[in-house]
């Protein structure tokens, strides 16, 4: 297994090395740097990979153009991690932290805890509930620790509060094991194991759920006030060209910010076609997801600059996006890119709003 890994950080390195000789990063200072949405934003603009395509010269290229920060859509959860109760596998985690270190792209760790991504010997952990804990506290120190410096910031926990508006957490194997509590052990277990990390809890619906968004703020201030180490709220915001509203997601997002909490846009994708009325990609399509991702890019650009953490999409090209397995709609096209890698009219029209 060495080798092979050894194998594939080489190939990558090399592919990256001739990434840079051709693209000629690394300029002088002075060097007029190109518009692009890693150059022109005022915060990081990021994209959700996957591991699979950093062998692609076109999604490297592409990544090393227009993103300044990545998340790993899948690979850094718990479920393909320590999937083996003996050992946590870094050697994918190493592997895409080593592109995004060579590329000089910032990393985003998602995510430590998610009741969706449990490794099945962990959901039906057979042990004391002592033992169990035990377990989590290893992973997370050991996980957040071994990336120290290298991995900017995590999602702490992602998704933990239900959806409906009786009792507040899901009842996940980490609630029923741990405790109602769970979420604050786990947030200070990170901080032990890297003091500079920031933070995040991230969860989705977070605007249109009024009383989840209440929830999680709840227990931001609840560790604000404790001194529980907590720097700022992921909203995933998977959305529509038209839902929710603009004014619905300007008073979420100032919930966050007035509280001098960063918020990190974590996962962020555009219906255009929801209704599933339209079997192309055209102009009217393209219209509203320039529409709404200007509208998106704007009211992040007007936030204090401390509450910005940064805009994450949930994907890089079209053909990537969960979104048309989840609603089986192939007709989607939620994100930037093309399946041909090429931008779509949004971007351009995003990074007008910084030049
Ligand atoms: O890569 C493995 C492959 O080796 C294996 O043979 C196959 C067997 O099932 O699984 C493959 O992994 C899949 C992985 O995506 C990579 O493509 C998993 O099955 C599949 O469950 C996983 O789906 C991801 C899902 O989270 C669950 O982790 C989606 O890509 C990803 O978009 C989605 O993202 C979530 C966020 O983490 C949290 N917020 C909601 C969002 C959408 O569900």
């Amino acid at each position: 297994m060495k080798y092979t890994k050894l194998v594939a950080q080489l190939f990558l390195f090399l592919i990256l090395l001739n990434a840079c000789k051709d693209s000629g990063t690394g300029g002088t200072e002075d060097e007029v740097l190109e518009p692009s949405l890693r150059n022109s934003p005022t915060y990081p603009v990021g994209y959700a990979i996957q591991r699979q395509h950093l062998n692609n010269r076109s999604y490297i290229d592409l990544l090393r153009e227009q993103s300044s920060s990545i998340s790993a859509e899948y690979e850094m959860k718990m479920s393909p991690m320590y999937n083996d109760p003996n050992a946590i596998n870094y050697d994918v985690v190493d592997e895409i932290v080593d592109f995004a270190e060579l590329s000089e792209i910032r990393v985003h760790g998602h995510a430590l805890l998610w009741h969706s991504a449990v490794p099945s010997w962990i959901q039906n952990y057979n042990g004391t509930d002592a033992e169990f804990e035990s377990i989590i506290e290893n992973y997370v120190k050991d996980v957040v620790g071994r990336y120290k410096g290298r991995i900017a910031s995590w999602d702490v926990v992602n998704e933990a509060f239900d959806d409906g508006a009786g009792n507040p957490l899901r009842n996940s194997v980490f609630r029923q094991k741990m405790g109602d509590d769970y979420i604050e052990k786990v947030f200070r277990w990170a901080r032990e194991a890297d003091p500079d990390v920031l933070l995040f809890y991230n969860d989705y619906n977070m605007v249109a759920n009024g009383s989840k968004l209440e929830k999680v703020i709840a227990m931001a201030d609840d560790f604000l006030e404790r001194g529980v180490p907590i720097d700022g709220i992921g909203f995933q915001m998977h959305i529509s060209y038209d839902w929710p509203s603009e004014t619905d997601i300007i008073s979420a997002t100032n919930k966050v910010t007035s509280r001098g909490l960063k918020i990190h846009y974590s996962e962020l994708d555009i219906r255009v076609n929801p209704n599933a009325t339209a079997t192309s990609y055209n102009a009217e399509l393209a219209q509203r997801l320039v529409n709404r991702s200007t509208f998106i890019f704007n009211l992040y650009k007007s936030l204090p600059e401390e509450t910005q953490f940064g805009i994450t999409w949930w994907g890089v090209k079209d053909n990537d996006s969960w979104l048309r397995d989840f609603w089986e709609n192939p007709n989607e096209w939620p994100l930037l890119f093309n399946d041909d890698f090429e931008p779509k009219d949004a971007v351009p029209a995003i990074i007008d709003i910084f030049e």
